[in-house]
């Protein structure tokens, strides 16, 4: 049976992401593509509905030009948010003007018409705002649906021609009705049923990768954290043995993370993988010597990965697949698509061009954190693996500001496993007083980090001129923003007292109280 798809159409805009998110919280399977995917393609996936995001063109930009008008009398429905809005307007013959002042953040909006989408929104309500240009006059045949003192139409729709339009952001939660707004265009307009479900997820895509391996090898990129094990075990699901696991030590990982890695996946684990342990942590010490620049570390990990791939394939026979487990934000993260380049992922950006493997296979590209989370519960992996806090690809090579040495991976591995070891034991405790809840700042992602600053301090009744170690713990839903979390302060005092008296070459902590934005959640 066919699954309802519906299809996001990437304008450039900073929620797109979100949107995709959303139209799955209704049960209704979404992919993003590009705006510039050709209509005879996109009408090949026969997708339910459309959605055209927000973005930073304005409809009188040339790029706007290449808009194939015919997207818009194909009969299945539209709906336009912000830049999208305003594209349709524009398309359709009505206008759209520049104003002189911005309407910017959560603005009040007044609900005109129930029409399609607002059957269930009180008359005013509030709705998240980011815009310039705004629609002053619907196309012929549309109704306005709401507007606001500087907006005069801030939805419209014409349901003949099943075309919707909103100015404002729905998928944002600072826009009180954003869900029920969504859940009234895909699960009203759009008719879809809402019974899609994660299950779905990893059985539509075991088969699919069955249909495109045939008897071909695959390898996979296995690092222990959630995503290369829910990959991973996705892919044995589908091809069994003719997958090969190949973990690599690159000698940044967390302290212990290899003999974890070997429990698990090694031949005494539960699943029925061929794995291979590579010790690797010489080759990337050599390779990073004296490297500072953050990007350029990544994309010599990055690299170097790839080399070891390759080379274990070689050692296997024809292998015709590389399995990774990239996620959603480290596509867009990556800048893969219109977005603005942050970071290169080092299962995206920052890969090689020439892989000696016929394809990349990226089971996950589309989901979520908390979303593989869920296929991994589906699938049977273990909670405490399917739970474990993210672990970056380049490891605590971007958890070491400036150049690498073997003595830094040491001090941060040391420092990172007791500050984990404090925040986990302080957890346990709460939850056992607390009838298994767990603490309102329980962080999503807590690690250390060696900065490159050495300071003065005094031990014993000596001088000392140490580094200083910054603690980080952050809680977020999809690690696209995040905050520092409010780890209490005595667990962090405890932290400190055991940090400077038992890693040598420590004499400072600090705590990182950034948020994402401005920071980022690694250090580099
Ligand atoms: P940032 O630092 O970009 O991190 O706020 C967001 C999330 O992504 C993780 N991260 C990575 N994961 N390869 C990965 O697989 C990478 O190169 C990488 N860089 C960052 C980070 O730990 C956080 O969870």
């Amino acid at each position: 049976m066919e699954k309802e798809l519906i299809i996001v159409l990437d304008c450039g805009g900073q929620y797109n992401q979100l949107i995709a998110r959303r139209v799955r919280e209704c049960n209704v399977y979404c992919e993003v593509h590009p705006s510039a995917l050709p209509l005879p393609e996109l009408l090949a996936k026969n997708p339910k509905g459309i959605i055209l995001t927000g973005g930073p063109n304005s409809v009188y930009d040339p790029e706007s030009q290449h808009y194939n008008p015919e997207l818009f009398t194909s009969g299945i429905p539209i709906l336009g948010i912000c830049y999208g809005a305003q594209l349709m307007a524009w398309t359709m013959g009505g206008r759209v003007e520049t104003a002189p002042v911005s309407e910017y953040g959560k603005t009040l909006v007044d609900i005109e018409s129930n029409g399609a989408l607002f059957g269930k929104l009180p008359a005013q309500t509030t709705c998240w705002m980011s815009h310039t240009d705004y629609i002053s006059q619907p196309p012929a045949g549309f109704l306005t649906t709401a507007s606001t003192p500087v907006c005069p139409v801030a939805a419209m729709e014409d349901p003949d021609r099943k075309l919707y339009a909103v100015q404002f952001h729905p998928e944002v939660t600072h826009t009180e009705y954003g869900r029920e707004v969504l859940e009234a265009f895909v699960l009203g307009a759009c008719g879809c049923s809402g019974d899609w479900r994660m299950d779905d997820f990893a059985e539509r895509t075991i088969e699919e990768i069955r249909a495109k391996v045939g008897d071909g090898r695959a390898l996979c990129a296995l690092s222990g954290g959630v995503d290369s094990s829910v990959a991973a075990v996705l892919m044995s699901r589908a091809i069994g043995k003719q997958l090969t696991c190949v973990f690599v030590d690159h000698g940044l990982l967390r302290k212990d993370e290899g003999k974890m890695v070997d429990a698990v996946f090694g031949p005494e684990g539960p699943y029925d993988l061929n794995f291979v342990h590579v010790d690797a942590r010489d080759r990337f010490y050599s390779k990073l010597e004296g490297v500072t620049e953050p990007e350029e570390k990544r994309h010599i990990i990055g690299e170097e990965f790839i080399r070891v791939f390759e080379e274990e394939a070689k050692k296997i026979g024809k292998v015709d697949y590389l399995v990774q487990g990239t996620i959603y934000p480290d596509v867009i993260e990556s800048g893969l698509g219109k977005s603005a380049v942050i970071k290169s992922h080092h299962n995206v950006g920052g890969l090689p061009y020439h892989v000696d493997f016929r394809e990349i296979i990226e089971p996950l590209r589309m989901l979520f954190k908390d979303e593989v989370r869920k296929v991994g519960l589906t699938l049977g992996i273990p909670e405490e693996l399917v739970y474990r806090q993210p672990f970056p690809g380049p490891g605590l090579g971007i958890r070491i500001i400036g150049d690498i040495t073997e003595d830094k991976v040491k001090i941060v591995q040391e420092a990172d496993a007791i500050y984990r070891e404090e925040v986990d034991q302080e957890m346990r405790r709460y939850r056992e007083a607390h009838d298994g809840q767990f603490p309102a700042w329980r962080p999503n992602q807590y690690f250390a980090a060696l900065t490159n600053m050495r300071s003065v301090g005094v031990m014993g009744d000596f001088r000392t001129y140490d580094y200083a170690v910054a603690l980080r713990a952050v809680t977020t839903d999809d690690f696209m923003t995040a905050e520092s979390a409010p780890i209490p302060w005595d667990v962090l005092q405890r932290c400190m007292n055991r940090i400077v008296n038992e890693v040598t070459g420590v004499n400072r902590v600090c705590y990182d109280l950034t948020s994402k934005p401005p920071g980022t959640i690694e250090w580099e």
